[in-house]
């Protein structure tokens, strides 16, 4: 007789359209080993494939990781450029996800990194771009104010070229130029639920636009640990939430 399979979350569970994740403590769970950090970075890598198929099982339509922001190239080159091979080897790997039906995006200024690398992410966003079980936006070379500013200088040259009076900018353009919004076609809605591990409790310019009215969940277990039942707990302390949207 077959047995009906255990539903991953307690029925009637909210999920979050649009979860993003700051992957950190990286360093410091290789620390606690005594290995170098880019050890860390290679189990937090790990543990972002196993989370991201995890968050498709789980009905997530957008989920945007934090994998290198636009601070940290003042980390030692040799880290530095653990994280990029890093990155390098997933895209290869990658067909794994594309077979899954999961769409692949990036945001951030790709201007900065290796060409071979920004040829790889635009073949990964071809192939992928018309998988629809979940959006996977991998924010490299990131940062919010600087996804901010990218989409004010996109504005400002409509207002030199006449097209727009400055009286006119709203917030909504704002938003519609920002690199989430940017993705050939789709545009990603604003995020519900933000999920820090490794303890620390604050934003570090992720996704600071879009986050105006997100959920925050933040857990003490370093990244390279987060396994799929803590992805589970994030989503279901954020459903017990009552969000009202500045409204009573
Ligand atoms: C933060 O931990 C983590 C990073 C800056 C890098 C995250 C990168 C990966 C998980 C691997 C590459 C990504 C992909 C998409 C394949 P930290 O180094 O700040 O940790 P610490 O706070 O303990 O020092």
């Amino acid at each position: 007789m077959a047995t009906a399979e255990k539903p991953l979350l307690p029925p009637g569970t909210k999920v979050p359209a649009h979860i993003g994740v700051i992957m950190d403590g990286n360093g410091r769970w290789a620390k606690k080993r005594g290995l170098p950090r880019k050890f860390g970075h290679r189990q937090g890598a790990q543990t972002f494939r196993t989370i991201t198929r995890h968050a498709k099982k789980l009905g997530v339509k957008y989920f945007t990781v934090y994998a290198f922001s636009t601070e940290n190239w003042k980390r030692p080159a040799d880290e530095v450029e653990a994280i990029m091979d890093l990155f390098d080897k997933y895209l290869d790997e990658v067909r794994d996800f594309i077979e899954e039906n999961i769409r692949i995006c990036f945001i951030g200024d790709r201007s900065m990194l290796r060409p071979s690398l920004q040829q790889k992410m635009a073949s990964v966003e071809a192939d992928s771009r018309d998988f629809t079980a979940m959006t996977l936006l991998i924010a490299i070379n990131y940062g919010g104010r600087d996804e901010i500013a990218h989409s004010v200088r996109v504005l400002a040259e409509q207002v030199k070229s006449g097209r727009l009076e400055p009286q006119d900018i709203t917030d909504k353009m704002i938003g519609e130029n920002l690199y989430t919004a940017q993705l050939d076609g789709d545009c990603a809605p604003d995020v519900d639920l933000i999920i820090r591990p490794s303890g620390e409790q604050r934003l570090s310019n992720f996704m600071i636009w879009q986050s105006a009215y997100a959920e925050f969940y933040y857990t003490n277990i370093l990244w390279p640990d987060f396994k799929p039942a803590d992805l589970e707990k994030a989503v279901i302390a954020y459903s017990d939430r009552n969000r009202r949207f500045g409204g009573v």
